[in-house]
């Protein structure tokens, strides 16, 4: 090594004739202002440099690099671009090579196809993940990757946004090698002088031949523009990466560099890349809830389940499939045995898919028991119980594990509505009892509400947040009230659907314009798909302390005495005649409504489509502001994650109360507004949204006060 420059968070050492430029912004080494100002100025003064003859790139700490940086999109862009560093790389006239360490994404491939050799460590995963975030490869990925590896392998990368592992882009022809180890600096190097050693020069990924072969290429853009125009639902970056990879086919690389950029900006304009850039930083958000910060969490290696219902058994699924021992309590062998079998089924159907192999299932059962004696549970660290939705079973159940638990195991309930803390009072240990709350079913959706009482011991908090890392979860912090955060907004704007239902809309036009909006079923699906009989449970436990003035719909309860509970009985809102992918409208029900509208005193109106999502969308926003008004969520990106992960609303959107900034708080207050003229009792704006309006503010401005 020979002299050492300082250039803003680009470090630049001379080893020997080989200048290396080491990316260096921590965490991740994003593409920000200040790494493109060095990258460029560091390129420039290689090529004046006489001593130097190679230039070798690589990132400091664990990555190479993780793109652009994510949090400049939407502010005032400042020069120069990363199109235009990459192409100054691309341009040198001196041979450059990339080591590729930890991630290369988005603009960090970008980079690295734009020198001239790369390089990849054992440890790398490459991708252009920019379609997650609405966009499109935007620095020259679209153009250089179909050249270098082909229309139809460069567009399933950058349609799916997933990692390749280094092998894979060997085998793909995307990097040149792979180090044997994982020390990036010392393999770069060393291949470098090797380069050089054989008088390699400079190898332009433009000039790359992979799509000479043109019909074949074209028949790649042709499939993918079909599948994405079915499966994109609305979504704009997908078919706008397919028509900047046929520019790459049909124009010349400097037009289709233009093109790209004309696409890009398009994608970073859109509401959509707002939404689902506001979705990337929440994720991250939610996991740092004030415990977490303040203690550390116990260690969690045995698990207790009790009930093996469709919830016990997919939390005992999650929980194996996470390496964990679990042990499951049923109330008799009978109920114990359908236990077994309802986790067993899942097994068995990845089987039957070809996902899994007899002996891996077995591997996994060796790590579970199944019993029904509680002294079983005495080792377990956390136990969570998922036995029927009554308050005397969950407290039967609590006070068995207070008998048998050792000291410091957490006893978590998966309670939806009960009081968490009236639970956490009845057993000696208040201290150690919090709520779990999954989503059916349980070893597939993402969403864990952590439900936090007031006793709780911060160190508990901290375990359910890594029990969710563990579990591969997205956990928010929910406080203790009758549906938590989801099932309480669920229930004011499943009300307000109902409304609307009884007043003229018919609930195939209401779930029509729900999926129109980007949800994957409406909300008369997901009643049929979930069972009308449990939301007829609850609605007949809580009829006692109903506001009597309160309005009330009873087309459901209908339903639900003909026994039509929806998919599982094969007819509900819908008709099933051959299972759930035979979903047809129902006259029946259609003059059951009639009834029940005649029944009411009520002359049916009809809706238009705008007018529905109005009322529907005001109703979750106004709730979304009442949880985080009184601190049930900690935050309004806490209720956009909730109900994207737990409810199908379109991520693109960024969550509803996301929706609402965009949407703009005012018109939101001024409908509920409108509203409330025809039911007051039911559209009351929250305090939270008027403060906001009165203070011209959003929901956003209170994303970054924890
Ligand atoms: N820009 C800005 N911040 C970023 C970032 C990026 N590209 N990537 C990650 N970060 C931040 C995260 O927000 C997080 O911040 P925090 O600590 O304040 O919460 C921190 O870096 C660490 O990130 P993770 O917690 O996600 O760390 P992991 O180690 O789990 O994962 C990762 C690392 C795989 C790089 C993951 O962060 C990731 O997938 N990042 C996004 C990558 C991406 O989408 N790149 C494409 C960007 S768009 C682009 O390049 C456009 C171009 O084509 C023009
Ligand atoms: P389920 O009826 O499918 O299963 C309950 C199980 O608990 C049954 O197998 C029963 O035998 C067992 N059980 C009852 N009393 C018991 C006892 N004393 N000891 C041991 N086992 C006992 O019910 P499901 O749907 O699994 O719900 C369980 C809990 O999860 C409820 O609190 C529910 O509110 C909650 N929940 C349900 C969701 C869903 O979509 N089904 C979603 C999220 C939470």
């Amino acid at each position: 090594m020979s002299c050492q420059t300082a250039l803003p968070i680009v470090d630049s050492a001379l080893h020997g004739n080989i200048l290396v430029l080491t990316l260096n912004n921590p965490p991740v080494n994003a593409l920000g202002v200040e790494i493109r100002r060095g990258l460029l100025a560091a390129i420039d003064g290689a090529g004046d440099n006489p001593a130097v003859e190679a230039i070798l790139l690589v990132g400091a700490g664990r990555h190479f690099c993780g793109g652009a940086d994510i949090r400049e999109f939407g502010k005032t862009p400042q020069a120069p671009t990363l199109p235009e560093v990459v192409q100054r790389i691309e341009d040198s006239s001196k041979p450059v090579l990339a080591t590729i360490q930890g991630v290369a994404l988005g603009g960090g491939l970008e980079v690295a196809l734009a020198a001239h050799y790369r390089l990849a460590t054992g440890s790398a995963r490459l991708g252009l993940p920019e379609v997650l975030l609405g966009l499109l490869p935007g620095a020259g990925g679209t153009q250089r990757l179909p050249r270098l590896i082909g229309a139809r392998a460069a567009l399933e990368l950058m349609l799916s946004g997933r990692h390749l592992s280094a092998e894979e882009a060997l085998g793909l022809g995307l990097v040149d090698r792979l180090g044997d180890s994982d020390d990036a600096l010392a393999e770069g190097l060393a291949y470098m002088r090797q380069l050089l050693a054989q008088g390699a020069t400079v190898r332009r990924t433009r000039d790359a031949q992979a799509l000479n072969e043109h019909t074949a290429q074209r028949q790649a853009i042709d499939a993918a523009r079909q599948q994405a125009t079915q499966k994109s639902r609305g979504l704009l970056s997908p078919l706008h990466i397919i028509q900047a990879v046929e520019a790459a086919l049909d124009q010349s690389f400097e037009d289709g560099l233009r093109e790209e950029r004309r696409l890009f900006l398009e994608c970073l304009d859109s509401p959509q890349r707002a939404g689902l850039v506001h979705a990337f930083f929440a994720e991250r958000e939610v996991l740092k809830a004030p415990e977490t910060r303040a203690a550390a969490p116990r260690a969690i290696a045995r698990v207790g389940v009790v009930g093996g219902g469709t919830m016990g058994a997919g939390i005992a699924v999650t929980a194996l499939d996470a390496g964990l021992e679990v042990t499951m309590i049923e109330r008799d062998q009978d109920a114990l045995n359908r236990g077994r079998g309802n986790l067993e089924k899942v097994y068995d159907s990845l089987i039957d898919k070809g996902r899994l192999t007899q002996a891996d299932k077995a591997a996994t059962l060796a790590r579970f028991s199944a019993s029904t004696d509680y002294q079983d549970l005495a080792h377990a660290d956390l136990v969570i119980e998922a036995v029927f939705e009554d308050m005397a079973a969950k407290l039967a159940v609590f006070a068995e594990l207070d008998r048998v638990c050792k000291a410091g195991a957490v006893l978590a309930s998966n309670t939806s509505y009960l009081d968490i803390n009236a639970i956490a009072d009845s057993v000696s240990r208040p201290a150690d009892v919090i709520g779990l709350h999954f989503f059916s079913p349980a070893n597939i959706m993402k969403l864990l509400e952590i439900v936090v009482p007031s006793k709780v011991a911060s160190d508990v908090v901290a375990t359910a947040f890594e029990l969710a890392k563990k579990l591969r979860k997205v956990p928010v912090r929910a406080g203790v009230c009758d549906g938590f955060i989801g099932n309480r907004i669920l229930a004011v704007y499943r009300q307000a659907a109902d409304h609307m239902m009884e007043d003229g809309a018919s609930p195939y036009q209401i779930d029509q314009v729900l999926r129109d909006f980007g949800f994957p079923m409406g909300p008369f699906q997901v009643t049929d798909l979930a069972g009308g009989d449990i939301g007829w449970a609850t609605r007949q436990r809580k009829a006692a302390t109903r506001d009597p003035r309160a309005r009330y719909v009873q087309i459901a309860d209908r339903l639900c005495e003909r026994g039509w509970f929806g998919q599982k009985t094969g007819r509900g809102y819908y008709l099933y005649p051959e299972g759930p992918r035979s979903a047809r409208q129902d006259p029946e029900v259609l003059a059951i409504i009639d009834t029940e509208r005649a029944r009411a005193g009520i002359a049916p109106r009809s809706f238009s489509n705008p007018e529905i999502l109005r009322r529907y969308m005001a109703a979750m926003i106004n709730e979304g502001a009442n949880v985080v008004h009184e601190g049930i969520a900690l935050r309004p990106l806490d209720v956009d994650i909730t109900l994207i992960h737990g409810y199908g609303f379109p991520r693109y959107r960024g969550g509803p109360l996301k929706y609402a900034d965009q949407y703009g708080l005012p018109q939101v207050l001024a409908d509920i507004r409108e509203f409330a003229e025809e039911d007051p009792l039911f559209w009351k704006a929250s305090p939270l949204l008027v403060q906001l309006v009165e203070r011209g503010e959003n929901f956003d401005s209170l994303n970054h006060s924890h």
